[in-house]
């Protein structure tokens, strides 16, 4: 049995040899420089799955054979399921003491090389050894996504790498980053540098903070699209907004800055639409972001404004999604965005299942594409269960089988199924202070996640991801990863 999470579109044993991976494996690509450089990067990945230094061959025939314990990365558009056009299509074999993942590009690639990594296990020499088999494979949906705030309580590059790890192993492909709210601001900003010299300095609970630089969120950046992973960050308005008000006094009508704030309550600040200072505000930190940001969106958040007017909360959301688009980028925001005529083309993200629905499916009807993050089922969170130490209960208790047993096109009634782009977890850290915690509530609800959203609804199965899932736990183990012990899963002792 083979324990791949996501479920791929299918997979079958093959007779014959398994792979062998030691020491002399090579990973073997073609020639072009893109190949090179996808070589080089996938040396690093593998090698950190395997624990050893892999070297790197390049070959100009794509028809030679490969050696027995060789790893063979093949760009090729005939791969993946028929039919599929995705990207991140790939076929894997595994035969004849040899591993070959081919895909019609870079994505496919990365995701091949995960299931790989899903594949190998130890030998008692030290090794991994593949089992011969064929995976034919390609995403449900495009967008498969992690929210992360990193405003509560700051975490820093180091742990943002290791949150983009575990997704990469679980073909997640959107890291998006929820980078300022009331308690501080995450991201320097070039053009208005008082947000983070004023305004970083301190969390929930009144702890340190702290911000990524320029330089530290393009070196994120560039970690995630190595793995095919884009980051979509987040600068939350009108609400959700102490930190600049404390950072830039002329925000505010009394033109008194605000006191940091270290609690947990929401809905109560906001930029005001009256103030000239305000649209220069946005101009500035909307333009500066959309030129830092690599991919194709910009998040603008625009949840729970309770302190801003309807009139109001329309003149700065429009604004702003106005300076993204004339910038290139396609504007996401939460739920409330729905109602902004200005979603249409831009992508509306569902996340409280008691605020209305309506206004997600008319926003979709008018040209909106939607980001499904039902907090009842991808809010990670969320306790697991009552008294749980960790974390919040507002949407609920989230139990792993609940993360899991959902169907995105029954979550909004009326909503077009081919407006919904994809499935985005999403985990706040009020409650959560380092890593550890953190992985704790990521693990194992992440990876049902990442099936709702890569797996056809026709190949999910409870009982089967229960079973695979189980064979995971020792992965995360051996990588330092704290987890859940969710019930209704035979965990290995
Ligand atoms: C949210 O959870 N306020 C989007």
């Amino acid at each position: 049995m083979f324990t791949i999470v996501p479920q791929p579109v299918e997979v079958r044993s093959l007779e014959g040899e398994s792979a062998h991976i030691t020491s002399a494996t090579r990973l073997v690509t073609g020639t072009g420089g893109a190949e090179l450089e996808l070589g080089v990067v996938l040396a690093g990945i593998l090698g950190t799955l395997v624990g050893q230094a892999i070297s790197l061959v390049q070959s100009d025939d794509p028809d030679e054979a490969p050696q027995p314990g060789d790893i063979v990365m093949r760009i090729d558009e005939a791969t993946g399921p028929a039919g599929s056009t995705s990207d991140e299509r790939y076929t894997l074999e595994s035969r004849d003491g040899a591993v070959v993942v081919s895909a019609p590009a870079y994505a496919g690639v990365v995701r091949g090389v995960a299931t790989l990594g899903q594949l190998l296990s130890p030998t008692s020499t030290g090794g991994f050894v593949v089992p011969p088999v064929r995976v034919v494979d390609a995403p449900r949906y495009p967008w498969r996504g992690l929210s992360l705030d990193v405003a509560r309580h700051f975490f820093g590059v180091d742990d943002i790498k290791r949150v983009i790890a575990l997704m990469t192993r679980y073909k997640l492909n959107v890291l998006h980053l929820h980078l300022s709210d009331d308690q501080g601001w995450r991201l320097e900003i070039p053009s208005r540098p008082e947000l983070t010299a004023r305004a970083s300095g301190s969390s929930v609970g009144g702890g340190p903070g702290g911000f990524f630089t320029v330089a530290e969120f393009d070196e994120i950046q560039r970690f995630a699209q190595a793995r095919a992973i884009t980051v979509v960050p987040e600068i939350d308005i009108p609400g959700h907004t102490n930190a600049a008000l404390q950072a830039y006094a002329e925000l505010n009508p009394d033109g008194v800055a605000k006191d940091a704030y270290t609690g947990i309550e929401v809905g109560f600040s906001t930029l005001d639409a009256s103030l000239p200072a305000t649209k220069d505000f946005l101009r500035d930190v909307f333009g500066d972001l959309a030129s830092m940001t690599q991919g194709p969106w910009v998040h603008l958040g625009g949840d729970e404004a309770h302190g801003t007017e309807r009139e109001d909360y329309e003149t700065i959301v429009s604004f702003a999604a106005d300076v993204l688009r004339d910038a290139g980028k396609v504007p996401v925001g939460w739920q409330e965005f729905a109602a902004s005529p200005s979603s249409a083309g831009g992508i509306v993200q569902l996340w409280h299942m008691e605020l209305e629905l309506e206004p997600v499916a008319a926003a979709a009807r008018a040209g909106a594409q939607v980001v499904l993050s039902p907090g009842n089922r991808v809010y990670l969170d969320m306790k697991y269960h009552e008294g749980y130490p960790l974390g919040l209960d507002w949407a609920g208790h989230v139990e792993l089988r609940d993360s899991y047993d959902w169907e995105p096109t029954e979550a909004v009634p009326g909503l077009d199924p081919e407006a919904i782009v994809g499935i985005e977890a999403a985990v706040w850290t009020e409650t959560l202070t380092n890593l550890d915690e953190l992985s704790t509530m990521l693990l194992p609800r992440l990876t049902a996640v990442a099936e709702v959203a890569w797996t056809a609804r026709e190949l999910r199965d409870w009982d089967s991801y229960a079973r695979r899932i189980a064979g995971q736990a020792w992965r995360w183990e051996r990588n330092g990863l704290s987890w859940h012990r969710s019930p209704g899963v035979d965990w290995a002792e």
